[in-house]
């Protein structure tokens, strides 16, 4: 029994092998020590892109997911890795199987033109850019739809404390005159604390010049729980036609520079 069990895995290639029950849970085992911290570890994905939703902006072949993983992706917080062959193809086939049983990455139901009338008549422009428009003070949404499952892009509308990415964590400042300044926190250190202000304004405070310092346990997003049902929905839509290639977004002027 044995030595036939050992000859079918000899006929098998590595990769086939990397499919099995024991490459899986091997390849999970590697993803959770290298990669979970990022790409979170439920099938909703952390703070950065799930690998859930079968839709791999860098290509979804097992060679464009190696291709990925061992270079990294330039311009971004994605490292790139150096594993051996068998290691690479367990955690390639770990991915890819991410996607296989994730919920169908059908388009999200609702209209992403009228959507695009709801993210600019609530302001979300203020803080956030597509393209070359809008602030940088909160994430960049150019390629959200991309990386984000529409579970999580409802919730970081209605409920965006639910979950804070750590570079976007807000800090408050009381100076010696009652005066508050919030921000996203940049930097502190023993002697100061460096923010960046709504108005895109990096601020610098000497600790022993201000009265305190308050760490937000709240996202600086104010949450938008009062769009009505068709609203919510469509800018959904919207931001899930946000793949980077701005031509999707429905109308939104092309911009330079963006991969
Ligand atoms: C420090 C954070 C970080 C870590 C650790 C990390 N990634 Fe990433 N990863 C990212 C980011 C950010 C992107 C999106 C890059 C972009 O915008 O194109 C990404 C993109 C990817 C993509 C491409 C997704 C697509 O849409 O094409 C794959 C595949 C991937 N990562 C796999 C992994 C694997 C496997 C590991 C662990 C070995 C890992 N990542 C570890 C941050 C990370
Ligand atoms: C006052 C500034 C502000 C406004 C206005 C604002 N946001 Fe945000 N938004 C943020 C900040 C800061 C974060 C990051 C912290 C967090 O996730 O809560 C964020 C996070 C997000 C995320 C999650 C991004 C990610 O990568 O996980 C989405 C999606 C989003 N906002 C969409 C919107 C939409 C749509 C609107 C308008 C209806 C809007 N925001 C209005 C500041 C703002």
């Amino acid at each position: 029994m044995r030595i036939v069990v050992v000859a079918v895995l000899l006929l098998c290639s590595a990769a086939a092998w990397a499919q099995t029950e024991t490459g899986l849970a091997a390849g999970k085992a590697t993803f959770r020590s290298n990669c979970a911290f990022c790409h979170g570890l439920t099938r909703g994905g952390g703070r950065r892109p799930a690998l859930s939703s079968g839709r791999f902006v860098h290509g979804a072949t097992p060679d464009d997911i190696k291709n990925v993983i061992r270079n990294g992706v330039p311009g971004t917080t994605m490292p790139s890795f150096e594993f051996a062959s068998d290691e690479l193809d367990e955690l390639v086939a770990y991915v890819r199987s991410l996607s296989g049983s994730a919920p169908k990455a059908a388009p999200v139901a609702g209209d992403p033109v009228k959507g695009r009338q709801v993210y600019e008549r609530s302001g979300c422009s203020g803080c956030h850019r597509i393209g070359m428009e809008g602030s940088v003070y909160g994430p960049e949404l150019t390629r959200i739809g991309a990386g984000r499952s529409s579970e999580y892009l409802r919730e970081s509308i209605v409920n965006p404390s639910a979950d804070i990415p750590e570079e976007y964590a807000g800090v408050t400042v009381v100076t010696h005159d009652g005066q508050r300044i919030t921000g996203v926190r940049i930097n502190e250190d023993s002697f100061t604390v460096q923010l960046r202000d709504a108005s895109q304004n990096f601020r610098m405070f000497q600790r022993n010049e201000v009265q305190q310092v308050i760490q937000e346990t709240k996202s600086l997003m104010p949450p938008y729980s009062s769009l009505s049902k068709d609203d919510l929905q469509n800018l959904l839509a919207y931001l899930d036609s946000l793949r980077g290639d701005l031509k999707a977004g429905a109308g939104v002027k092309k911009a330079e520079g963006i991969r």
